[in-house]
């Protein structure tokens, strides 16, 4: 991505030689990339070429992806972040930068799906929802960003958001609004980092299985809008990620791409 000054989707990029869609010689950052969807975001970016700094606050399973992403070959390593917190925001960026040569991309994946009923949420439910969710996720892209600029990256941000951010659902009245508020994010950050030549969109997964996820299908509630009824798996929302990371985007910013199997596209199913 770097230093590419006139991309042009159909054709490989005229600097780097390369196909527009992969990402060989870029740097990646992933946040929460130890388990579930992060997991296979890592996967995805380091199947499309890049190098991955494989980040979560746990970090004994950001460790097994990076190893998991080197026995594939990919360059990997894997750093702690817990993504409340600005200051490992900060080291989490120069290490991408020491460890594996530079920040081209960055995915502020890290959040929490947990849900209570509205009229039961205390406000500390309520506060940490939003603090790992939707400060996580400023706090990531704002260091990223940061980084890329002081750099002259010309980079990417993707930020992942929810079918729960674009309409309400029961329990979700905090995980809802702090995956709103990502959406809403995702085109203010595009505005404001356009003119550094960084484009910032997002992925609205829908059901998604990951290792937490024993049923077989998404319930009814689910199944009953979706086009596509099943679950999706981790990477197929990486490769949408590749997608807005690569040059094979380059005329799309603050978008938010769904994930989903059509549940937020859907009205009348029958009849
Ligand atoms: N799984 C789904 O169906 C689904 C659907 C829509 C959106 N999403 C979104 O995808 C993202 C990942 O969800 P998931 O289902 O993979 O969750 P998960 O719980 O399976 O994995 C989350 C990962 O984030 C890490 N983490 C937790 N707190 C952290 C912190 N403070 N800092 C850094 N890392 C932290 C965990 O250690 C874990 O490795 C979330 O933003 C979630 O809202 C998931």
């Amino acid at each position: 991505m770097a230093k590419m000054s006139t991309p042009n989707a159909f054709t490989p990029g005229p600097e780097s030689g390369k196909a527009a869609w992969r990402l060989d010689g870029e740097v990646a950052l992933v946040t929460g990339a130890g388990a579930g969807v992060g997991r296979g975001i890592a996967h995805a970016l380091a199947e499309a070429g890049a190098a991955v700094l494989v980040t979560d606050i746990d970090l004994a399973s950001a460790r097994r992806v990076a190893e998991e992403l080197a026995a594939k070959g990919a360059r990997a390593a894997s750093f702690p972040f817990d993504v409340r917190d600005p200051d490992q925001a900060e080291a989490a960026c120069a290490a991408a930068v020491e460890l594996l040569g530079g920040l081209d991309i960055a995915v502020a994946n890290a959040g929490s799906t947990a849900r209570m009923p509205f009229l039961e949420m205390s406000p500390s439910f309520f506060e940490e929802q939003l603090r790992l969710n939707l400060l996580g996720t400023f706090l990531t892209c704002r260091a990223a960003a940061k980084t890329m600029i002081a750099r002259g990256t010309r980079g990417r941000i993707v930020t992942i958001s929810s079918n729960s951010g674009r309409f309400g659902g029961r329990g979700r009245a905090a995980y809802s609004a702090s995956k709103a508020g990502i959406i809403a994010l995702t085109q203010t950050m595009a505005i404001e980092l356009a003119p550094y030549g960084i484009l910032v969109n997002c992925v609205a997964p829908g059901p998604i299985r990951t290792e937490k996820v024993t049923a077989e299908r998404p319930s009814e509630a689910f199944t009953c809008r979706m086009a596509l009824p099943r679950f999706g798996e981790p990477i197929e929302v990486g490769r949408a990620v590749v997608f807005l990371a690569s040059e094979a985007c380059s005329f799309t910013t603050g978008h938010t791409l769904g994930v989903d199997g059509g549940l937020t596209v859907t009205g009348i199913m029958e009849g």
